[in-house]
């Protein structure tokens, strides 16, 4: 039963959600528990994907894209990761992470150049902020770019870029003036076969294994001035303004993560029996149900709330900081709730690799982590509220 009076979709936006599922309940759950097992990256469906128009769903018809809104990438991500968070993570940082900051803060010739064969799903973006000592605190970034005449030359270490390992082009920040922190931070796009340019190690992961992680490493790596994402010093207004679209993204994914533990929890509790009865009808299982359903109804409407609130500073030009922040806060939460409730629920079956409960808690967990914490979007939230720093 759908408790979703407050959004009833048009009928573009039920068309892009029941594809999205088709596709990902097709072509994605077959292959799910072999990739995860694998850690191998999914080329296949994600170029299908691509063909599909998943990859830049924001993005202009013109560049590649599908030319669609913010709550039509949100639907779809949403029932893609509801089979595989894997392929959301994909997604979503192609979209939100490299699509967004390119359609925001690009020229003409990047947006051509690089978001084209981003968008059109031909080739694959990333985005690194994250350095080895340098997370949740993204102004401390170490890594370098010094002018050189007509280039920018690179040097440093990127931690935890999700995509790296297959990425084409890759969003990166790198400090051009140190003594001014924050306010001393250029955005480059990379072209990762150049050269300078160095994989590191795939890093070996608890959840979302078929999305492929890594440190990236700049050696004199030369980026031509045509390759600045915005002016010289805006790197860091950049970084957060991407990461906020970024944010609901994962709320979306984790919105995902946690109906699929919900609908599995509410049909093992219909059919598995204990002590003569349903389990369904032990209050120790259906108040988890009742507390699950509640709280994935209100992270939805946080969700496609700040979907909305994203469409709408498309014309205003405003932020959406607050709403992308609260709903990433409590998406990813619900996602750990019900993933947790779900392997309870399930118990021994639950815990076992024969189901995918289990890799809905793996997967759930990165989704309180990646681009920024809980404790980040906490302060985030109560900064903009109390005005206090
Ligand atoms: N939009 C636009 N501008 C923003 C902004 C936003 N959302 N947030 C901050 N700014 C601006 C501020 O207005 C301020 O500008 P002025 O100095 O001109 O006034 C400037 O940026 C500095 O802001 P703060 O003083 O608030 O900076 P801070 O050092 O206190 O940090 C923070 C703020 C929110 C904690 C930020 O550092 C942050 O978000 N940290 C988490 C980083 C993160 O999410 N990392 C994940 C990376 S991606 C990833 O996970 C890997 C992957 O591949 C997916």
């Amino acid at each position: 039963m759908s408790a979703n009076i407050l959004f009833h979709l048009d009928e573009e936006h039920e068309m892009i959600r029941q594809t999205a599922g088709d596709f990902a309940r097709n072509e994605i759950a077959p292959i799910a528990a072999d990739f995860d097992e694998s850690g191998d990256f999914p080329y296949d469906t994600i170029k299908k994907m691509g063909e599909m128009g998943f990859m830049g769903i924001e993005v202009p018809e013109a560049y590649g894209g599908a030319g669609m809104d913010t709550l039509a990438y949100v639907l779809a991500l949403e029932e893609i990761s509801k089979v595989d968070a894997s392929h959301g993570t994909i997604m979503s940082v192609n979209n939100s992470l490299f699509c967004s900051g390119l359609l925001k803060f690009g020229s003409e010739e990047q947006k051509q150049k690089y978001m084209r064969p981003v968008a059109s799903g031909k080739a694959i973006g990333a985005y690194s902020l994250t350095e080895p000592m340098s997370g949740s605190d993204a102004g401390t970034m170490r890594m370098r770019a010094v002018r050189d005449g007509e280039c920018y030359i690179l040097n440093g270490r990127k931690s935890w870029v999700t995509s790296a390992p297959v990425a084409d082009y890759i969003v990166v920040f790198a400090m051009t003036n140190p003594e001014k922190k924050h306010h001393g931070i250029t955005a480059f796009i990379i072209d990762t076969s150049k050269p300078g340019f160095i994989r590191g190690k795939k890093e070996p992961k608890l959840g979302i294994r078929a999305s492929a992680t890594s440190e990236i490493l700049f050696e004199d790596y030369r980026a031509p001035l045509e390759d600045r994402l915005g002016e010289e010093e805006d790197g860091f207004k950049i970084a957060m303004t991407v990461l906020d679209a970024g944010r609901i993204g994962i709320a979306a994914q984790a919105l995902g993560i946690a109906e699929a533990a919900y609908e599995a929890s509410l049909n093992y509790a219909k059919e598995r029996e204990a002590f003569g009865h349903k389990i369904g009808e032990f209050q120790g299982v259906s108040f988890k149900l009742a507390d699950m359903k509640t709280r994935i109804e209100a992270a939805r409407l946080l969700t496609y709330q700040a979907a909305l609130a994203k469409e709408q500073a498309k014309t205003t030009g405003g932020r959406f900081t607050l709403e992308a922040s609260m709903a990433k806060l409590f998406a990813s939460e619900t996602a750990m709730f019900a993933a947790h409730a779900a392997v309870q629920i399930h118990a021994g079956i639950g815990y076992s690799k024969e189901l995918p409960i289990e890799r809905y808690f793996r997967d759930a967990k990165i989704t309180e982590i990646y681009e920024g914490t809980s404790e980040i979007q906490r302060l985030v939230i109560a900064r903009l509220e109390t005005g206090l720093h």
